[in-house]
């Protein structure tokens, strides 16, 4: 079963007239229904690295932000997590229905625009957010990590022939900014294989701090981060 975010938004978005995210929704719906799956390649092999070493004792819960067709979630929901994935296109949750259960894996499918979506604060151990870029989405994933949960972030960098959309990408440099109120666990840009071919991408392993924060980025609370995007630092 496909939840949706608000109830009902399926139904009322498709009597709605034109607006940028319908277009985006539809624009995606025809791309999972032609069959394509070009995004669809083996998992982030940063995230497929640190995955073991950041389940917590805990039954874990995670998130995973605009999923597509759910290679991290699918990953993660067979190493044992609790998985909610959110998409706003109702073909790939679609498909990641079937795919999750012929994996025999249960995955949580929250049909949702992640500008609207909203959930409890501190609800997650683990968000993933890979080639999907909204840099306001942030501070409120922030909110939805638990206190030293952790957030993998990964998309294509703007560089010369780095084969990404502008639209989705970082400038090189720009994360260290856009995180620095987290801890870096590790960071890094450059070159990347991504099924069979190399791209550009900034990816980051980053941690909202245990300390009993006084507010999420932006809000003027205290700078827990102690590495810079770019210059990586040893894992926890
Ligand atoms: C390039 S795919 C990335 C999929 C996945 N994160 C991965 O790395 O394989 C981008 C995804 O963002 C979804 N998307 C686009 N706009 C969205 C929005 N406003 N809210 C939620 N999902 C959105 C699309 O439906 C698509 O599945």
């Amino acid at each position: 079963m496909v939840r949706e975010f608000p109830p009902g938004v399926n139904r009322r978005e498709r009597s709605q007239r034109s607006t940028p995210v319908r277009a985006d929704r539809i624009r995606w719906d025809a791309r999972y229904a032609a069959g394509d799956c070009r995004h669809d390649v083996d998992p982030a092999p940063l995230l497929a690295a640190w995955i073991p070493r950041l389940r917590p004792a805990r039954p874990a819960r995670a998130l995973d932000v605009a999923a597509g067709l759910g290679r991290h979630a699918l990953l993660l929901a067979r190493q044992g997590w609790t998985v909610d994935a959110v998409d706003i296109s109702m073909e790939g949750l679609r498909i990641l229905r079937r795919r999750a259960v012929l994996a025999g894996a249960r995955i949580n499918l929250i049909l949702a625009d992640l500008d609207r979506f909203e959930c409890r604060p501190a609800s997650y151990d683990l968000i993933v957010h890979t080639f999907f870029l909204k840099r306001r989405l942030i501070a409120r994933l922030w909110r939805w990590l638990r206190p030293g949960g952790v957030l993998y972030f990964e998309t294509h960098l703007a560089v010369q022939g780095g084969g990404g959309h502008s639209r989705f990408a970082l400038r090189p440099g720009e994360a260290a900014g856009l995180f620095a109120r987290w801890e870096i666990l590790e960071a890094s840009e450059g070159p990347v294989g991504e099924g069979d071919r190399e791209i550009e991408t900034a990816r980051l392993v980053v941690r909202r701090p245990e300390a009993r924060g006084r507010g999420a980025p932006g809000s003027g609370g205290p700078s827990p981060g102690r590495a810079q995007a770019g210059g990586a630092r040893a894992g926890a």
